[in-house]
């Protein structure tokens, strides 16, 4: 069975720069690597990304609901599913994942509700390690403004600093294996960090 390893922070924490060094050490390393992400890339991941560029509008409810189908059909599809790859022996990396429905969501379409339609389903997989990449609202700002040119709906800095807020709470709240990483350091300071919290966390699991 593979490892399943989730990757969070808020917008601009640079969670894919850092999701490829990890795959590149791990599969040097010998390890088989499958890079994933939600929103996916199937039919349920098209209509968030819609709603997430404002394209559509959708209600806090109607997000938690599509992003949690997008998270069951993430699991289970016989295609590309976490599961299906965890049983190849894939260690399997995610940008963002249930974490970020109960930041994002929790605040307004209730965060017991959505934690219970994320933590209470049986279809959605505990990630064996989630890596939360922290960093400050305003630096979050300076990359996201520097890297793109169109923002989605959560990319403010009043929203960032509240959604930080929350990813705090739901670190506090759940009782998952999450690691804090202070993600404002230069990319090899952070990237080696993150390989040293992945070793320790799987120290006594043969590679
Ligand atoms: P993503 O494409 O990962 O954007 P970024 O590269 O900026 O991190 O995520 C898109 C947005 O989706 C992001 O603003 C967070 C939001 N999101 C939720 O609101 N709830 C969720 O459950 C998930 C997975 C993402």
């Amino acid at each position: 069975m593979g490892k399943f390893i989730v990757f969070e922070g808020t917008d601009g924490s640079g969670k894919s720069t850092q999701i490829a060094s990890l795959a590149k050490k791990l599969t040097d390393n010998g390890e088989k690597v499958y890079i994933t992400a939600e929103p996916t890339v199937s039919l349920s991941g098209g209509i968030l990304r819609d709603a997430l560029a404002g394209i559509t509008q959708k209600s806090p409810s109607e997000l938690a609901v599509l992003f949690a189908w997008d998270r069951i059909n993430h699991n289970v599809n016989k295609y590309d599913g976490i599961e299906k790859l965890l049983s190849e022996g894939y260690t399997v990396l995610c940008d963002r994942y249930y974490y970020s429905s109960l930041a994002y969501q929790g605040k307004d379409a209730g965060y017991e509700w959505v934690k219970s339609l994320n933590i209470g389903c049986k279809d959605i997989r505990k990630p064996d390690l989630c890596f939360f990449l922290d960093v400050s609202p305003k630096v979050s700002m300076e990359r996201i403004n520097s890297g793109r040119q169109t923002k989605e709906i959560y990319e403010k800095e009043d929203q960032l600093t509240q959604i930080r807020q929350t990813f705090y709470k739901v670190i506090d709240d759940l009782n998952d294996n999450i690691v804090i990483i202070n993600a404002e350091e230069d990319m090899i300071s952070v990237s080696n960090k993150i390989y040293e919290e992945y070793q320790k966390a799987f120290k006594n699991t043969v590679l």
